[in-house]
Protein backbone atom coordinates (compact mmCIF):
# COMPACT_ATOMS: atom_id res chain seq x y z
CA UNK A 1 0.00 0.00 0.00
CA UNK A 2 1.11 3.23 -1.37
CA UNK A 3 1.13 5.93 1.60
CA UNK A 4 0.59 9.33 -0.07
CA UNK A 5 3.26 11.98 1.68
CA UNK A 6 2.16 15.34 1.75
CA UNK A 7 5.04 16.17 -0.62
CA UNK A 8 4.67 13.85 -3.33
CA UNK A 9 2.58 14.33 -6.45
CA UNK A 10 0.74 11.76 -8.58
CA UNK A 11 3.04 9.28 -10.90
CA UNK A 12 1.29 10.48 -13.74
CA UNK A 13 2.55 13.94 -13.40
CA UNK A 14 6.05 13.08 -12.85
CA UNK A 15 8.37 13.86 -15.64
CA UNK A 16 10.38 11.18 -16.63
CA UNK A 17 14.29 11.93 -16.43
CA UNK A 18 14.52 11.55 -20.12
CA UNK A 19 12.13 14.37 -20.44
CA UNK A 20 14.72 16.69 -17.96
CA UNK A 21 17.53 15.71 -19.55
CA UNK A 22 16.49 16.28 -23.49
CA UNK A 23 15.34 19.78 -23.40
CA UNK A 24 13.82 19.72 -26.90
CA UNK A 25 11.83 16.59 -25.49
CA UNK A 26 10.72 18.75 -22.20
CA UNK A 27 9.47 21.69 -24.78
CA UNK A 28 7.18 19.08 -26.58
CA UNK A 29 5.90 17.34 -23.29
CA UNK A 30 4.92 20.70 -21.90
CA UNK A 31 2.81 21.73 -25.28
CA UNK A 32 4.98 23.25 -27.18
CA UNK A 33 6.06 26.42 -24.47
CA UNK A 34 9.70 26.43 -23.02
CA UNK A 35 9.37 26.22 -19.57
CA UNK A 36 10.16 29.44 -18.49
CA UNK A 37 6.77 29.97 -20.05
CA UNK A 38 5.03 27.70 -17.62
CA UNK A 39 5.84 29.66 -14.49
CA UNK A 40 4.56 32.33 -13.53
CA UNK A 41 5.86 35.56 -13.91
CA UNK A 42 7.36 36.32 -10.88
CA UNK A 43 9.20 32.84 -11.13
CA UNK A 44 10.25 33.14 -14.57
CA UNK A 45 13.36 34.65 -13.95
CA UNK A 46 14.02 32.04 -10.99
CA UNK A 47 15.03 29.31 -13.97
CA UNK A 48 18.43 31.11 -14.06
CA UNK A 49 20.71 33.07 -16.37
CA UNK A 50 22.80 30.30 -18.20
CA UNK A 51 21.96 27.15 -19.81
CA UNK A 52 20.70 25.05 -17.10
CA UNK A 53 20.78 21.24 -18.25
CA UNK A 54 19.97 18.75 -15.98
CA UNK A 55 22.99 16.38 -14.35
CA UNK A 56 21.62 12.84 -14.80
CA UNK A 57 19.65 11.21 -11.97
CA UNK A 58 22.44 8.93 -11.51
CA UNK A 59 25.14 11.58 -10.64
CA UNK A 60 23.34 13.62 -8.01
CA UNK A 61 22.41 10.40 -6.36
CA UNK A 62 25.39 8.99 -6.57
CA UNK A 63 28.19 11.55 -5.59
CA UNK A 64 27.03 13.64 -2.48
CA UNK A 65 28.31 15.22 0.43
CA UNK A 66 26.59 13.83 3.60
CA UNK A 67 29.23 13.50 6.35
CA UNK A 68 26.97 11.86 8.44
CA UNK A 69 27.09 8.78 6.41
CA UNK A 70 30.78 9.30 5.70
CA UNK A 71 33.11 11.74 4.18
CA UNK A 72 33.34 9.64 0.71
CA UNK A 73 31.22 11.08 -1.98
CA UNK A 74 30.09 7.47 -2.44
CA UNK A 75 29.55 6.12 0.93
CA UNK A 76 25.88 8.08 1.26
CA UNK A 77 24.47 6.31 -1.23
CA UNK A 78 25.08 3.59 0.55
CA UNK A 79 24.70 4.34 3.62
CA UNK A 80 21.85 7.02 3.54
CA UNK A 81 19.23 4.17 2.60
CA UNK A 82 18.09 2.91 6.31
CA UNK A 83 17.43 6.42 7.41
CA UNK A 84 13.94 6.56 8.25
CA UNK A 85 12.25 9.84 7.02
CA UNK A 86 8.52 8.98 8.00
CA UNK A 87 6.92 9.58 10.23
CA UNK A 88 9.12 13.00 10.14
CA UNK A 89 8.69 16.12 12.56
CA UNK A 90 10.36 19.67 12.22
CA UNK A 91 10.30 22.02 15.16
CA UNK A 92 9.92 25.56 14.96
CA UNK A 93 10.93 27.73 17.46
CA UNK A 94 12.80 31.14 18.98
CA UNK A 95 11.26 34.62 17.55
CA UNK A 96 7.58 33.75 15.93
CA UNK A 97 3.90 33.25 16.82
CA UNK A 98 3.53 30.14 15.41
CA UNK A 99 6.18 28.14 17.12
CA UNK A 100 6.06 24.22 17.82
CA UNK A 101 6.14 20.73 16.56
CA UNK A 102 5.17 19.67 13.45
CA UNK A 103 4.37 16.94 11.38
CA UNK A 104 6.81 16.87 7.77
CA UNK A 105 2.88 16.45 6.14
CA UNK A 106 1.10 19.30 7.94
CA UNK A 107 4.07 21.95 6.96
CA UNK A 108 4.53 21.44 3.67
CA UNK A 109 0.56 20.74 2.87
CA UNK A 110 0.09 24.09 2.28
CA UNK A 111 2.33 24.62 -0.52
CA UNK A 112 2.11 23.86 -4.22
CA UNK A 113 5.62 21.63 -5.27
CA UNK A 114 7.42 23.92 -8.33
CA UNK A 115 10.44 22.40 -9.76
CA UNK A 116 13.34 24.90 -9.65
CA UNK A 117 16.18 23.60 -12.11
CA UNK A 118 19.44 25.53 -9.89
CA UNK A 119 23.26 25.33 -10.39
CA UNK A 120 24.67 23.61 -7.18
CA UNK A 121 28.18 24.65 -6.76
CA UNK A 122 30.25 22.57 -3.99
CA UNK A 123 32.87 24.94 -2.00
CA UNK A 124 35.29 21.68 -3.17
CA UNK A 125 35.01 23.17 -6.92
CA UNK A 126 32.65 21.31 -8.70
CA UNK A 127 28.84 21.88 -9.95
CA UNK A 128 26.01 20.31 -10.99
CA UNK A 129 22.41 21.38 -12.55
CA UNK A 130 19.65 19.69 -10.11
CA UNK A 131 15.59 20.07 -10.94
CA UNK A 132 15.07 20.28 -7.42
CA UNK A 133 10.78 20.17 -6.33
CA UNK A 134 10.27 22.02 -3.64
CA UNK A 135 8.53 25.29 -2.26
CA UNK A 136 9.40 28.94 -1.03
CA UNK A 137 10.97 29.08 2.00
CA UNK A 138 9.50 32.61 2.31
CA UNK A 139 5.69 31.33 1.86
CA UNK A 140 6.78 29.10 5.08
CA UNK A 141 8.20 31.64 7.02
CA UNK A 142 5.31 34.16 6.51
CA UNK A 143 2.71 31.89 7.88
CA UNK A 144 4.84 31.20 10.78
CA UNK A 145 4.63 34.50 11.82
CA UNK A 146 8.28 35.85 12.84
CA UNK A 147 8.04 38.56 15.31
CA UNK A 148 10.08 42.00 14.95
CA UNK A 149 13.00 40.09 16.74
CA UNK A 150 13.51 37.51 14.04
CA UNK A 151 16.43 38.75 12.17
CA UNK A 152 18.22 35.37 11.21
CA UNK A 153 16.76 31.43 10.60
CA UNK A 154 18.81 28.71 11.98
CA UNK A 155 18.47 25.43 10.41
CA UNK A 156 19.09 21.60 12.46
CA UNK A 157 19.45 18.83 10.93
CA UNK A 158 19.12 15.25 12.61
CA UNK A 159 21.49 14.13 15.22
CA UNK A 160 20.70 10.32 15.44
CA UNK A 161 24.40 8.50 15.82
CA UNK A 162 22.27 4.87 15.75
CA UNK A 163 20.87 6.07 11.97
CA UNK A 164 23.89 7.96 11.45
CA UNK A 165 27.21 6.27 11.40
CA UNK A 166 29.16 9.26 10.71
CA UNK A 167 27.94 10.80 13.95
CA UNK A 168 30.11 7.94 15.62
CA UNK A 169 33.17 9.98 14.87
CA UNK A 170 33.66 13.49 15.95
CA UNK A 171 34.69 14.94 12.45
CA UNK A 172 32.27 17.74 12.33
CA UNK A 173 30.39 19.04 15.50
CA UNK A 174 26.68 17.61 15.36
CA UNK A 175 23.91 18.25 14.79
CA UNK A 176 24.62 20.01 11.35
CA UNK A 177 23.66 23.43 11.67
CA UNK A 178 23.30 26.14 8.94
CA UNK A 179 21.61 29.52 9.37
CA UNK A 180 20.77 32.54 6.96
CA UNK A 181 19.50 36.03 7.81
CA UNK A 182 16.24 36.84 7.54
CA UNK A 183 16.03 38.20 4.52
CA UNK A 184 17.93 35.75 2.72
CA UNK A 185 15.39 33.34 3.72
CA UNK A 186 12.64 34.98 2.56
CA UNK A 187 14.10 35.58 -1.25
CA UNK A 188 12.20 33.87 -3.53
CA UNK A 189 15.14 31.77 -4.72
CA UNK A 190 15.48 30.25 -1.50
CA UNK A 191 13.58 26.66 -1.21
CA UNK A 192 13.20 23.80 0.68
CA UNK A 193 12.87 20.99 -1.50
CA UNK A 194 11.59 17.79 -1.13
CA UNK A 195 12.27 15.82 -4.47
CA UNK A 196 13.93 15.93 -7.62
CA UNK A 197 13.32 15.12 -10.68
CA UNK A 198 9.66 15.11 -9.78
CA UNK A 199 10.55 12.04 -7.33
CA UNK A 200 10.62 12.28 -3.77
CA UNK A 201 14.15 13.40 -2.64
CA UNK A 202 16.21 10.19 -1.81
CA UNK A 203 17.99 10.02 1.64
CA UNK A 204 21.32 10.88 0.43
CA UNK A 205 20.47 14.02 -0.70
CA UNK A 206 18.64 15.15 2.51
CA UNK A 207 14.86 13.39 2.68
CA UNK A 208 12.86 14.30 3.35
CA UNK A 209 13.54 18.28 3.62
CA UNK A 210 16.25 20.13 2.57
CA UNK A 211 17.35 23.26 2.34
CA UNK A 212 18.68 25.03 -0.76
CA UNK A 213 20.05 28.57 -1.39
CA UNK A 214 21.38 28.37 -5.05
CA UNK A 215 23.51 31.32 -5.00
CA UNK A 216 25.77 30.17 -1.62
CA UNK A 217 27.93 27.19 -1.55
CA UNK A 218 26.17 23.87 -1.47
CA UNK A 219 27.32 23.30 2.25
CA UNK A 220 24.69 25.56 3.09
CA UNK A 221 21.96 23.32 2.03
CA UNK A 222 21.55 20.96 5.25
CA UNK A 223 20.17 17.98 4.67
CA UNK A 224 17.35 16.53 7.09
CA UNK A 225 15.86 19.36 8.85
CA UNK A 226 14.32 18.48 12.26
CA UNK A 227 14.05 22.31 13.96
CA UNK A 228 13.76 25.71 12.30
CA UNK A 229 14.77 28.34 14.76
CA UNK A 230 14.05 32.14 14.50
CA UNK A 231 17.09 34.51 16.48
CA UNK A 232 18.06 37.73 16.60
CA UNK A 233 21.52 37.24 16.70
CA UNK A 234 24.04 35.57 14.08
CA UNK A 235 23.58 31.52 14.49
CA UNK A 236 26.44 29.38 14.46
CA UNK A 237 26.82 27.29 12.05
CA UNK A 238 29.13 23.87 11.54
CA UNK A 239 31.76 24.66 8.53
CA UNK A 240 32.18 27.77 10.32
CA UNK A 241 32.51 26.28 13.78
CA UNK A 242 34.75 23.57 12.16
CA UNK A 243 37.02 25.58 9.97
CA UNK A 244 36.45 29.78 10.62
CA UNK A 245 39.25 30.60 8.72
CA UNK A 246 37.97 28.60 5.44
CA UNK A 247 34.41 29.21 6.04
CA UNK A 248 32.22 31.98 6.99
CA UNK A 249 28.63 32.25 7.62
CA UNK A 250 27.57 34.02 3.91
CA UNK A 251 29.15 31.27 1.93
CA UNK A 252 28.41 33.37 -1.20
CA UNK A 253 29.85 31.88 -4.44
CA UNK A 254 31.81 34.37 -6.11
CA UNK A 255 34.79 33.79 -8.24
CA UNK A 256 36.66 37.04 -6.93
CA UNK A 257 37.15 35.08 -3.55
CA UNK A 258 39.33 32.04 -3.42
CA UNK A 259 39.45 29.38 -0.53
CA UNK A 260 42.64 29.38 1.57
CA UNK A 261 43.81 26.56 -0.07
CA UNK A 262 42.52 26.82 -3.79
CA UNK A 263 41.12 28.60 -6.51
CA UNK A 264 37.16 29.34 -6.80
CA UNK A 265 37.22 30.97 -9.80
CA UNK A 266 36.55 27.83 -12.15
CA UNK A 267 34.44 24.73 -11.19
CA UNK A 268 34.23 21.46 -12.86
CA UNK A 269 30.62 19.89 -13.65
CA UNK A 270 30.69 16.31 -12.56
CA UNK A 271 30.54 13.81 -15.03
CA UNK A 272 32.08 16.68 -17.39
CA UNK A 273 35.89 17.08 -18.69
CA UNK A 274 36.05 20.82 -19.28
CA UNK A 275 35.93 23.31 -16.58
CA UNK A 276 33.50 26.54 -16.68
CA UNK A 277 34.16 29.61 -15.17
CA UNK A 278 32.45 30.12 -11.69
CA UNK A 279 29.76 33.23 -11.90
CA UNK A 280 29.53 35.62 -9.48
CA UNK A 281 26.55 34.77 -6.91
CA UNK A 282 26.69 31.01 -8.98
CA UNK A 283 24.66 33.04 -11.79
CA UNK A 284 22.41 35.20 -9.74
CA UNK A 285 23.79 37.90 -9.12
CA UNK A 286 20.79 39.97 -10.76
CA UNK A 287 18.31 38.63 -8.43
CA UNK A 288 20.52 38.54 -5.32
CA UNK A 289 23.33 41.31 -5.42
CA UNK A 290 20.99 43.79 -3.78
CA UNK A 291 20.98 41.86 -0.21
CA UNK A 292 24.41 42.70 0.08
CA UNK A 293 25.13 46.30 -0.90
CA UNK A 294 27.28 47.82 0.94
CA UNK A 295 28.89 45.05 2.51
CA UNK A 296 32.53 43.96 1.82
CA UNK A 297 32.03 40.20 0.77
CA UNK A 298 36.12 39.51 0.63
CA UNK A 299 35.68 40.02 4.56
CA UNK A 300 31.94 38.29 4.40
CA UNK A 301 32.94 35.64 2.98
N1 LIG B 1 23.75 18.49 5.33
C1 LIG B 1 24.07 17.66 6.32
N2 LIG B 1 23.14 17.39 7.27
N3 LIG B 1 25.30 17.06 6.42
C2 LIG B 1 26.28 17.32 5.50
O1 LIG B 1 27.41 16.78 5.61
N4 LIG B 1 26.89 18.53 3.46
C3 LIG B 1 26.69 19.81 2.75
C4 LIG B 1 25.24 20.00 2.30
N5 LIG B 1 24.33 19.62 3.36
C5 LIG B 1 25.97 18.21 4.42
C6 LIG B 1 24.67 18.77 4.37
C7 LIG B 1 27.59 19.97 1.61
S1 LIG B 1 29.24 20.22 1.95
C8 LIG B 1 27.13 19.99 0.30
S2 LIG B 1 28.16 20.40 -1.00
C9 LIG B 1 25.74 19.61 -0.01
O2 LIG B 1 25.00 19.24 1.15
C10 LIG B 1 25.74 18.44 -0.97
O3 LIG B 1 24.45 18.16 -1.42
P1 LIG B 1 24.21 16.96 -2.46
O4 LIG B 1 24.87 15.74 -1.89
O5 LIG B 1 22.73 16.81 -2.56
O6 LIG B 1 24.85 17.38 -3.75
Amino acid sequence: MLIRRGGDIPASQITPESVYLNRRAFVAAAGGVALGALLPPRLRALAGPDDLKPTPYETITTYNNYYEFGTSKESPAKLAGRLKTSPWTVEVAGAAKRTGRYSYEDLVRPFTMQVRIYRHRCVEGWSMVVPWMGFSLGDLIRRLEPTSKAKFVQFTTLDDPAQMPGQRSDILPWPYVEGLRLDEAMHPLTILATGLYGKPLPNQNGAPLRLVVPWKYGFKGGKAIVRITFMETQPMTTWNMAVPSEYGFYANVNPEVDHPRWSQARERPVGEFFKRDTLMFNGYADQVASLYTGMNLRTNY
